[in-house]
């Protein structure tokens, strides 16, 4: 990467097991980090440590259902080390996997409120800040599910869905002013929200049958998604816009 691309990136839910993986990964390329947190700021500040300390990186709490914290983070990150050129939306809710005949009215509204909306908060707060810099872009993490349905995903796949549709329109609507838009769609990681779902939900038979699923044959790690977060937030992939990437392992086949 030249200088010129190597601008700060401002990671929202950097502290989940996706999102610290994408810290990371931008980090060994050199970028500024500011990552966001919203219930840990101790675990956020050990982050920020083992990333290689304040000078790299940095930290402010932010909830995506308030959109004044994401002007704050946008606006911590100016201070800092000036506008991001890239933003990630690393941000979910834990969810349990009920069927949609038995999901609350509320589980919607939250999985809603976070997600989807939260994405349309931090475009609205990062936007200016991508036109002004060079090769702006913005990458979204999204999931397969909006591809290849798993009973019992709805409350993750439908705001995912909103999200990528939402990514191709920016994608479309802001290429005039170089600002490139994304989604990176992970499949079974064992991982953050994925780990948690293969340590606590079903039996270990049903998650060997998720595995024989899977073209490759195993579960992905973070630093699967990571990769191609920190590919499509650089110069590599400069003329690549309004795609979803999927890091299943192909599960969708
Ligand atoms: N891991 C997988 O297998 C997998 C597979 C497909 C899709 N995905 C999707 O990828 C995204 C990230 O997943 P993950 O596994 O990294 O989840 P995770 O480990 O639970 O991390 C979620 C992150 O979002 C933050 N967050 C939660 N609610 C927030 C809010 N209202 N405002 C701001 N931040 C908030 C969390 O902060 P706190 O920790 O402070 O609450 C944390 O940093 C999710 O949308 C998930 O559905 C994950």
């Amino acid at each position: 990467m030249t200088e010129r691309t190597r601008g700060p990136a401002l990671v929202v839910g950097g502290t989940g097991g996706l999102g610290a993986a994408i810290c990371a990964a931008l980090v060994a390329e050199g970028r500024p980090v500011v990552f966001t947190y919203r219930s840990d700021p101790d675990k956020a500040q050990r982050q920020v440590e083992a990333l290689g300390g304040p000078d790299r990186v940095a930290c402010i709490r932010a909830d995506t259902t308030r959109p004044e914290t994401l002007d704050a983070a946008v606006a911590r990150a100016n201070e800092w080390c000036g506008p991001p050129q890239t933003a990630v939306f690393a941000t979910g809710v834990h969810i349990e996997q009920p069927f949609i005949s038995r999901t609350a009215f509320s589980a919607w509204q939250q999985v809603i409120d976070v997600e989807l909306l939260g994405l349309i908060r931090l475009v609205d707060a990062v936007l200016p800040s991508l036109r002004e810099a060079e090769d702006g872009n913005i990458v979204a993490i999204t999931s397969v599910a909006t591809a290849s349905y798993p009973p019992g995903d709805a409350l993750s796949a439908v705001p995912k869905a909103g999200m990528e549709t939402l990514m191709r329109a920016l994608a479309r609507e802001e290429g005039r002013y170089g600002v490139r838009a994304n989604c990176v769609a992970p499949g079974l990681m064992d991982a953050g929200l994925g780990a948690e779902f293969i340590q606590t939900m079903y039996s270990p038979e049903i998650w060997d049958q998720q595995r024989r699923r899977i073209a490759l044959g195993r579960f992905g790690t973070a630093e699967d998604v990571a990769g191609i977060v920190a590919f499509l937030a650089g110069p590599a992939a400069r003329y690549v816009t309004g795609q979803t990437i999927y890091a299943d392992g192909g599960f969708r086949l």
